[in-house]
């Protein structure tokens, strides 16, 4: 992502210029759709309101952090134009606060075409036997909880109008090692990946498509930050420093790169009715886009679909045929 002259900057978000060309997207490829995405302030969210934005939609910010939030709706709309981005101050696992996000979010664009459900608290993680019982309450209210309010909230809008795109930021810690992650969240973003493919079922030859996106490995890490590894676990002193440029995608050091993220998205949503009651980790749409990433050139393709890894963890996404060959 080649940096230009006027690209907007941040103090306040971890954020790179997003020019999305050379992934193969159009400027207008979301042109007069309206989306909404929940936990849109920060890391994978931000990526996807930045990108849907930057492919012509006007986006709905949904976020319990007011910082972030109001600097997403500064940059996005610094970006792309006034009245591009709103950001509205939302507790997703709050009927009151979903209310009140529909309510601005119709007041100002008059409809809403696509849902992100995206918003999650990462430091609900503990394990089961280890964790209070209200940090579970916690992980369901915003995962399922909040999901379920704003899919009542946006999903008829979009029935009436035999239109729309629902998504969910599903995720593959549920119990494949060695990924284990800690029970309070992967309970939670199960609950909530079954109650969207349980929405797949129920809106069926509606006009609106629902779909799990897995956004593995994405966010923007120092990696030369990272506390040295526990005695016995070091890298013996002449292995080699992995080549990131092999990986063939702009940024990627290691994690991908919120930016891409966002464009893996807005490749899902123009492709939903192909996902519908399916869901498939980033690393596929990807390769489906034939985004520079995994480079095929330097990177096995059976290895990086993951597919034996990831099944168990997929059929909570119902496994669908995903892309087409
Ligand atoms: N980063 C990854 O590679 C990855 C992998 C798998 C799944 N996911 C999923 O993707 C989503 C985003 O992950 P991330 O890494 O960007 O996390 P993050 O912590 O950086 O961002 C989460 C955002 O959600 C917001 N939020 C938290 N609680 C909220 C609430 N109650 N109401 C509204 N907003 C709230 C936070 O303020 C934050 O802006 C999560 O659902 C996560 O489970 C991420």
């Amino acid at each position: 992502m080649a940096a230009t002259s006027n690209a907007v900057t941040s103090t306040i978000l971890n954020i790179e210029p997003i020019d999305l060309e050379y992934a193969g997207l159009r400027k207008d490829d979301l042109k007069g759709e309206v989306a909404v995405v929940t936990g849109g302030a920060s890391n994978v969210g931000l990526g996807y309101a930045r990108a849907m934005a930057w492919a012509g939609a006007k986006v709905v910010i949904a976020d319990l952090n007011e910082t972030a939030g109001t600097e997403t709706e500064r940059v996005i709309n610094a970006e792309n134009g006034p009245d591009t981005a709103l950001f509205v101050k939302t507790n997703i696992a709050e009927e009151a606060d979903v209310k009140n996000l529909a309510a601005r979010a119709f007041e100002k664009y008059g409809k809403v075409d696509i849902l992100v459900n995206n918003a999650m608290n990462m430091r609900l993680n503990g394990p089961v036997l280890k964790s209070p019982v209200g940090d579970l309450d916690s992980s369901y209210a915003i995962s399922a909880r909040g999901v379920m309010l704003a899919v009542k909230e946006f999903v008829p809008g979009m029935l009436e109008r035999k239109h729309g795109v629902v998504t969910y930021s599903a995720t593959q810690f549920h119990y494949c090692p060695p990924m284990v992650g800690g029970a309070i969240y992967t309970a939670g973003k199960a609950a909530a990946t079954s109650l969207i493919m349980s929405l797949a079922n129920e809106v069926r030859d509606s006009g609106v498509y629902v779909f799990c996106l897995t956004p593995a490995g994405v966010g923007r890490f120092d990696f030369s930050k990272m506390p040295p590894p526990p005695k016995g676990m070091e890298l013996p002193k002449d292995a080699p420093k992995p080549d990131f440029k092999m990986f063939g995608m702009p940024g990627f050091n290691g994690m991908i790169p919120p930016e891409a993220g966002g464009a893996a998205m807005v490749y899902c949503i123009l492709h939903a009715k192909e996902l519908h009651g399916s869901g498939i980790i980033i690393n596929d749409a990807f390769l489906a886009m034939n985004y520079p990433f995994p480079n095929p050139a330097t990177v096995n393709r059976a290895k990086s679909r993951r597919l034996s890894d990831m099944e168990l963890t997929m059929a909570f996404c119902n496994m669908g045929p995903g892309f087409a060959e």
